[in-house]
């Protein structure tokens, strides 16, 4: 029946094309026809800090690449739309999904309860964690003992919020920077004596920064953090598309694929099932 269907709605805008333009002509093959007359398909814009290995960065070529930029790219093969990525430096990306100058933002974005009141989230795609890392020689055993430290964040994350809560907004003990790698260089050059960042960036790091003689401290206390796909708060229509997809590459197994592509191990069953 849906072929049926397919077949008697081509021919019926073959029709009516043909009525549009007066002219009588023998009818073209239905496929041409429809895509010649359809408008062009809507590429929808996505912003992302590509300096976030492995969740998304630039390759040698220039191109984005990452974990999140092949969740979203499978979910949208799923919802039927086109997307586009564009690298958005992090501070004021939120604003340019709320100005509508980015459709979706995917960036290891964290679900807080503050986000959610000015922009609207997927459901969660990656569980994730803050972690510390520092020079391999260090004595730091665990969150508190930055509390006397130089510590170094990423501008606006959630490694700034739990480091500015232990440490206070006002210290100068806090050096902000405006992307995860520029903290990290930090740390190497001895600027900072601890970066707070998310796990899988930070292990990413150190793994292929042996050079930087790092290690990575973790702690109990960080509470569990979930990334979500963005869009402008109450773009209900979208949201939905990229809901439906998330579902379905999690249950056609797509989403187990690139995990383990970027990771290397299946999710923990836990995390699969959410
Ligand atoms: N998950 C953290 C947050 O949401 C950090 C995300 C940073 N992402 C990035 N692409 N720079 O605050």
């Amino acid at each position: 029946t849906t072929r049926r269907f397919l077949k008697t709605g081509a021919a019926l805008a073959v029709a009516l094309t043909l009525a549009a333009c007066g002219k009588k002509e023998e009818a073209a093959p239905a496929a041409a026809a429809s895509a010649a007359d359809a408008p062009p398909a809507r590429v929808y814009v996505v912003g992302t800090d590509a300096a976030y290995a492995p969740f998304e960065s630039q390759n040698e070529k220039g191109e984005i690449v990452g974990f999140d930029i092949d969740v979203v790219s499978a979910v949208a093969q799923k919802a039927g739309i086109q997307v586009k990525f564009v690298n958005t430096p992090w501070e004021g990306m939120f604003n340019t999904v709320a100005q509508g100058d980015r459709d979706l933002l995917v960036s290891a974005i964290t679900i807080t309860d503050e986000r959610k009141q000015t922009m609207d989230f997927s459901a969660p795609y990656f569980d994730a964690q803050q972690l510390i890392a520092v020079k391999e020689d260090s004595k730091v055993a665990k969150f508190e003992d930055l509390k006397t430290l130089k510590v170094g964040v990423q501008t606006g994350t959630t490694g700034d919020e739990v480091v500015t809560k232990l440490i206070g907004k006002e210290s100068t003990a806090i050096k902000r920077f405006e992307s995860t790698p520029l903290a990290l260089k930090e740390l190497e050059s001895g600027g900072v004596d601890a970066v707070v960042a998310d796990n899988g960036v930070v292990i990413h790091y150190v793994a292929n920064n042996a050079g930087s003689k790092f290690k990575t401290v973790s702690d109990t206390s960080f509470t569990p953090e979930q990334y979500g796909i963005v869009v402008k708060k109450g773009n209900a229509e979208l949201l939905e598309k990229i809901n439906k997809g998330l579902a379905d590459i999690k249950a056609d197994g797509t989403y187990d694929k690139i995990y383990t592509s970027w990771f290397g191990a299946a999710p923990a069953a836990a995390a699969a099932s959410k």
